[in-house]
């Protein structure tokens, strides 16, 4: 008989699910009963684990192995029957969804604060997802949240911690406890849906990738993806051994923080094609040589060209966007004849309609794509869907980009983000703006004049659900937009987030700040921007 212990314990304020899960600076949950109270308030919010499955994994971030042998040791003494668990602890998002789904679980939990730096003094993060394989909906973080609010125990089994490193099932606890090799079952699902020998035929002849890991959990996916299976050069993926602090980088896919890469393909001896993933590997960034691609252009280029991937051949059953990433997919929709939705931020929102059968592809401006094929977005599926079309189409990034503008227009598309501003200031801004909206349509600004403002609700066309408040969305006539909303996943003060896009129909050549900036004066004029932070411009423009 195993003993379980109950530990008496009090609410901590603060618990409340954001964008992706809890998110807080690793300190926070090495706390005392901060974690362990965060994980009873999952059990307790989703009914209880007993007879349950999970899937346990992380990024592999520092205290990701400390925090799964807890949440082993509490899963043991609330009765579930077993926990699968990616070895030393490792699990990518997109793997851990795949794995959900493929083992039929019940749900999973997945440590980690993707993109944001790893380290004692860094961020750590934990979410639930459902068996989807999805992130929870608002719905369970909700409850989950509540439960945080009333807790007043714990449960756990106070045996020796696990080795996970031993792959294979055995007893822990009282409750099956199996660690599985983390790259295989995702490894065989990427070549289900892309044809390996066409990538493998087009690297055989000299097209040359650099596909930056950023020292985080998709260096051991994309060796073996990538060098071992469609036999690019050794030292073809870089940055490739997962470390506990991402080598003291920011592991966030994007022109500033994968500067490296950028580097490497705008040099002379630059590569065919460039790529990144994040923290946890969902996210990705695609650049050519000497062209750098959009998230929102990308999720438009692959919704374009999909069908040239056997997994997608038959054609998809629509696509969708958060509401802050450009319109260039709709763009795509409207001319292939397929619906288009726009959700709020949050790959959550993708689950209904991937469940549902409404779209194949979704994508975000955060540097996320993905498909029906797991229920997260997935930055290695992305790299393997832009290479499976270009070797198809036998092109250069550079040339697929021309094409596609040339058929659709060009929606130019930049993020300006404030970061670690007062809450205060960015909600009154916020607030603010958001008590204008009525009187805008009509306003005008050097040449451009609004033709809508709202705040943005959307209801769910599955369930129903409403989710409001999810930003505010400023059309002007022509096809430019201003979004401004308050990121969701920022772990210090507020960061504030202006999308901003101009659509041209016929100049491709522009440099997007130049292209946009009557676009970010009006932005700054509208909701005074600069006057209320005090800043002079923003901290990141991707
Ligand atoms: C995470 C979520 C994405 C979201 C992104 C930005 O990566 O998985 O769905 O787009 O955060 O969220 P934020 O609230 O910071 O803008
Ligand atoms: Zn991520």
């Amino acid at each position: 008989m195993t003993e379980h212990t109950r530990i008496a314990t009090q609410p901590i304020a603060g618990q409340k699910p954001g964008t992706s899960g809890l998110r807080k600076k690793t300190r926070v949950f090495m706390q005392p009963g901060y974690l362990e109270n965060f994980v009873q308030s999952i059990w307790n919010g989703i009914g209880g684990i007993r007879g349950r499955t999970l899937v346990v994994g992380g990024d592999g971030r520092f205290f990701n192995e400390s925090a799964i042998q807890t949440i082993l040791k509490m899963a043991a003494a609330s009765g579930a029957a077993k926990v699968i668990v990616g070895q030393n602890g490792f699990l990518s998002t997109p793997a851990a969804s795949n794995l959900i789904r493929m083992r039929k679980a019940d749900g999973g939990v997945i440590l980690s604060a993707s993109h944001n730096p790893g380290g004692p003094d860094e961020d750590f993060g934990i979410k639930y997802n459902i068996a989807n394989g999805g992130p929870a909906p608002e719905g369970i973080t909700q409850a989950i949240f509540e439960a945080t609010e009333t807790i007043d125990s714990y449960d756990i089994w106070e045996g020796p911690d696990a080795d996970l490193s031993a792959l294979g099932e055995r007893d822990f606890g009282g409750m099956a406890l199996e660690i599985v090799d983390p790259v295989d079952a995702y490894a065989a699902l990427m070549e289900q849906l892309f044809d390996f020998d066409a990538i493998r035929a087009l690297l055989a002849g000299g097209f040359r990738i650099r596909f930056d890991a950023m020292h985080a959990i998709t260096g051991p996916y994309a060796t073996e993806i990538l060098e071992n299976r469609l036999g690019a050069p050794r030292g073809s993926v870089v940055n490739a051994v997962p470390s506990p602090d991402f080598g003291g980088g920011h592991p966030d896919p994007n022109p500033v923080w994968a500067k490296d890469l950028m580097d490497a393909m705008h040099g002379p001896d630059a590569p065919d094609f460039g790529a990144a993933s994040d923290g946890d590997g969902d996210r990705n960034m695609i650049v050519g040589r000497g062209a750098y691609v959009t998230p929102s252009d990308s999720l438009a280029v692959l919704a374009a060209n999909a069908h040239l991937a056997p997994g997608y051949a038959g054609g998809l059953k629509g696509v969708a966007r958060s509401m802050p990433t450009s319109c260039a997919v709709d763009r795509v929709a409207e001319a292939r004849g397929m619906d288009c939705y726009a959700t709020p931020t949050g790959w959550k929102f993708f689950g209904n309609l991937l469940d549902a059968g409404m779209a194949t592809l979704c994508g975000e401006e955060s540097a996320g794509t993905g498909s029906d094929h797991v229920r997260e977005k997935d930055g290695l599926w992305a790299v393997l869907l832009w290479l499976n079309i270009l070797a198809v189409k036998k092109q250069s990034v550079a040339e697929v980009m021309a094409d596609h503008w040339a058929e659709f227009g060009r929606t130019y598309y930049s993020r300006h983000d404030y970061e670690a501003i007062d809450s205060d200031v960015a909600n009154r801004l916020v607030d603010d703006l958001r008590a204008e909206l009525g009187g805008l349509p009509g306003w005008t600004h050097d040449g451009l004049v609004i033709e809508s403002a709202e705040d943005f609700s959307y209801t769910d066309p599955v369930d129903g659900s409403v989710a409001a408040k999810q930003g505010l969305q400023i059309r002007f006539e022509g096809g430019a937009r201003v979004v401004m909303r308050l990121s969701g996943t920022g772990t210090e003060g507020a960061t504030l987030r202006v999308y901003l896009e101009r659509f041209d129909p016929q100049d491709f050549g522009q440099d997007p700040q130049a292209a946009l900036a009557p676009v970010i004066a009006a932005a700054d004029v509208l909701a005074g921007i600069s006057k209320r932070t005090g800043r002079t411009g923003p901290d990141v423009i991707t």
